[in-house]
């Protein structure tokens, strides 16, 4: 099987070299050529993954029909908020049979609508049963130097999802599936939200107490948006929902984490921004969380103080005590899809 994929960032570039290990011809494109001229002649992506080396069968393409021409499976791994004109770019070049599996985690800011939604309004119905949507807790450093890493695929069609499953299966990445597309996707996104909290009370040097409450209140807050969407909650404590918040929000290789303690520190979103020299995907989703919590009327506290200190230059010293002094509340309160289902966290047998 040959395989596409978009976006030689850090993830694209560990995700391809996944595939190519196991022997698929796998070529990835991207729009920056250096990256791709590093790939093809050196078999490394130093920008991204630097002293790893790509297994030969990883190849590069500047070309995007070049890159397509082909291929059975296409990966997108380019940032969230470019997936739309990136598959709009790709769509004259696919035939219906082929499959996609996005690993882009995030909500359009423009539109609210999440990386399947924009797949959907993008390509053809006859290829809708043929998106997946691969999430969970992975660091592309770890994946790519072939630590030991689980994941969720989520498709409508179990057959597809299987089939993508089964191609990243290896002894290193360990792929479970799902049909819970929406929930797979709500937690994969606005877990970067809350790592963005996580880091800032960091920052603010507020404690383990704190980060734990922060993950624990932050896993709240997102299972109630996502359920309210269809999703089920036992998805939320799965891999791509617990696993993912748990892996962002504790470590110091997420870039989301890193934007919060800096904030936590006193520094000034810019500042960070030209320091990251890129946008961490959790600032765009802080914006776009808060308008579709606002839409569906989901009280997300967490992610609406992170949409402050980011957006409204709330000082994040201000935004702990007004947390703190809510209105005292029963811990599973709040949830409810297709009506008002107050303290039942969902747990079914
Ligand atoms: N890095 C990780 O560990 C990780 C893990 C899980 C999921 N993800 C998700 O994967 C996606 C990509 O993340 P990443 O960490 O690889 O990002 P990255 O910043 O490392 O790389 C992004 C790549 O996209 C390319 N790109 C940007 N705009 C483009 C365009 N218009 N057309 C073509 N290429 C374009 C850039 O040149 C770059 O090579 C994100 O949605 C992220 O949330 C990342």
């Amino acid at each position: 099987m040959r395989v596409a994929v978009l976006g030689a960032g850090s993830w694209g570039t560990a995700l391809g070299a996944t595939l190519a290990s196991k022997g698929f011809p796998v070529r990835v494109w991207d729009i920056d050529r250096e990256v791709l001229a590093a790939i093809a002649d050196r078999h490394e992506n130093a920008r991204y993954l630097p002293g790893v080396a790509l297994p030969p069968s990883l190849t590069a393409s500047p070309d995007l029909a070049e890159a397509l021409d082909g291929a059975e499976l296409v990966v997108i791994v380019v940032p969230s908020h470019v997936v739309r004109t990136v598959v709009e770019q790709a769509r004259p070049l696919l035939n219906d049979r082929v499959v996609f599996c996005s690993a882009a985690k995030g909500i359009e800011v423009e539109t609210l609508m999440t990386m399947s939604e924009v797949l959907r309004d993008v390509l053809p119905e006859g290829m809708h049963q043929n998106l997946t949507f691969l999430s969970g807790p992975s660091f592309a450093a770890e994946v790519a130097r072939g630590l030991p890493t689980a994941v969720t695929v989520a498709g409508t069609c179990e057959t597809v999802t299987r089939r993508v499953q089964e191609a990243f299966h290896t002894t290193f990445f360990r792929p479970y599936t799902s049909t819970d597309v929406t929930g797979v996707e709500i937690g994969g996104c606005v877990k970067n939200v809350v790592a963005i909290a996580a880091g800032i009370s960091d920052g603010l040097e507020m404690g383990a107490n704190a980060r734990a409450a922060l993950i624990t209140r932050g896993l709240a807050e997102i299972s109630r948006l996502a359920v309210c969407r269809g999703a089920d909650p036992l998805t939320l404590v799965g891999l791509s929902g617990l696993g993912d918040l748990m892996l962002t929000c504790s470590s110091t290789l997420s870039r989301n984490h890193t934007v919060g303690v800096e904030l936590g520190r006193g520094r000034s979103l810019d500042d960070i921004k030209a320091a990251l020299g890129q946008v961490a995907e959790g600032v765009l989703n802080s914006r776009s969380t808060r308008e579709l919590a606002l839409k569906h009327g989901v009280d997300m506290p967490i992610s609406e103080a992170v949409y402050r200190v980011l957006y409204e230059g709330y000082s994040p010293a201000e935004a702990v005590p007004e947390l703190m002094m809510r209105t005292p509340k029963p811990e599973n309160g709040g949830y409810s899809r297709g009506g008002t289902v107050d303290g039942d966290v969902g747990f079914r047998p």
